[in-house]
């Protein structure tokens, strides 16, 4: 990734760690537990299980639990999202965090990991298609993949939704490349590996009422650099415009992300 656009994205992360960590970690406990369940029923080869964009790596402690022998290495671009992963990291002595770009996991562990493991970072990538093909060829032989990532419209119905609509209709989107969900699957197996599941997984989340959910999106999440691209004016709006057409009190809904997992044949290294 080039050097300006790696800085901002790092920054805009530093800024949202805590509101995130807060907010949303909890409430996507679900999908890092069916992200980390694949590995329990997976024996593995050698190697260290790679965790890239691991956020403040809720991912850790199912890992760790299902493979105390490994090594563990969590990867991210956020200096500030790995301050708080260190919090997790001191009860797991076999882990270490590295700040680097998980677009170059290939070119660190060619053909060497034993698993790689990600949850909601790979959509966020410029190509996931390519990212997800990289994290592929740093398997070994009998190495396991197991990435999960939202597709561009994880509900019809919801707070997330309705914040895309509002948004879109404000700042129109650019659709630099609508159909990379597609080209998953065909980015795993050319890359050499089996894909064994690749299936939507929904989870219910509960927000204690719309203007909460409003708050934790600009602390943690996409609003905040929202307001600072286009000021606190502007957000100001967006927060009436949404807070009309959200329903009152306790706001549940299912939003689907995708599952993928895969399998490196043993014999053959990426
Ligand atoms: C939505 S958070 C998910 C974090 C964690 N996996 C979780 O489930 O809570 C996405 C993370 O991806 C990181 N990230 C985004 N682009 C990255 C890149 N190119 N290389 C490494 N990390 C990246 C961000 O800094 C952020 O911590």
């Amino acid at each position: 990734m080039n050097e300006d656009r790696s800085k901002l994205l790092a920054q805009r992360w530093d800024d949202r760690a805590e509101g995130y960590d807060r907010y949303f970690v909890p409430r996507f406990a679900p999908w890092v537990a069916t992200t980390t369940t694949t590995l329990l029923a997976h024996p593995l080869p050698p190697g260290p299980i790679l965790v890239p964009c691991c956020g403040t790596f809720p991912e850790l402690p199912a890992i760790a639990a299902a493979h105390p022998e490994s090594e563990i290495v969590g990867i991210d671009i956020s200096q500030g999202m790995l301050a708080r992963a260190r919090r997790r990291t001191t009860a797991h002595p076999r882990t270490r965090l590295l700040h680097g770009d998980a677009l170059d996991i290939y070119s660190r562990w060619p053909g060497t990991a034993a698993a790689v493991i990600s949850v909601f970072g790979l959509q966020q990538l410029p190509d996931p298609p390519t990212a997800l093909a990289g994290w592929v060829s740093a398997l070994r032989p009998g190495g396991v993949l197991s990435v999960t990532c939202w597709p561009d419209e994880p509900e019809n119905d919801g707070p997330f939704a309705l914040l895309d609509a509002v948004v879109n209709e404000v700042i129109p989107q650019t659709a630099d490349d609508a159909d990379w969900h597609l080209r998953l699957s065909d980015a795993v197996t050319s890359a050499g590996a089996e894909v064994e599941h690749d299936v939507p997984v929904a989870h219910p989340i509960i927000h204690p009422n719309a203007e909460a959910f409003w708050m934790a999106m600009t602390e943690g999440g996409r609003l905040r650099n929202l307001g600072m691209s286009h000021g606190e004016t502007f957000v100001a709006q967006l927060r009436n415009r949404f807070l009309d057409r959200a329903p009152a009190g306790p706001w549940q809904h299912q939003p689907t992300a995708r599952l993928i997992v895969a399998r490196m044949p043993l014999g053959v290294s990426g």
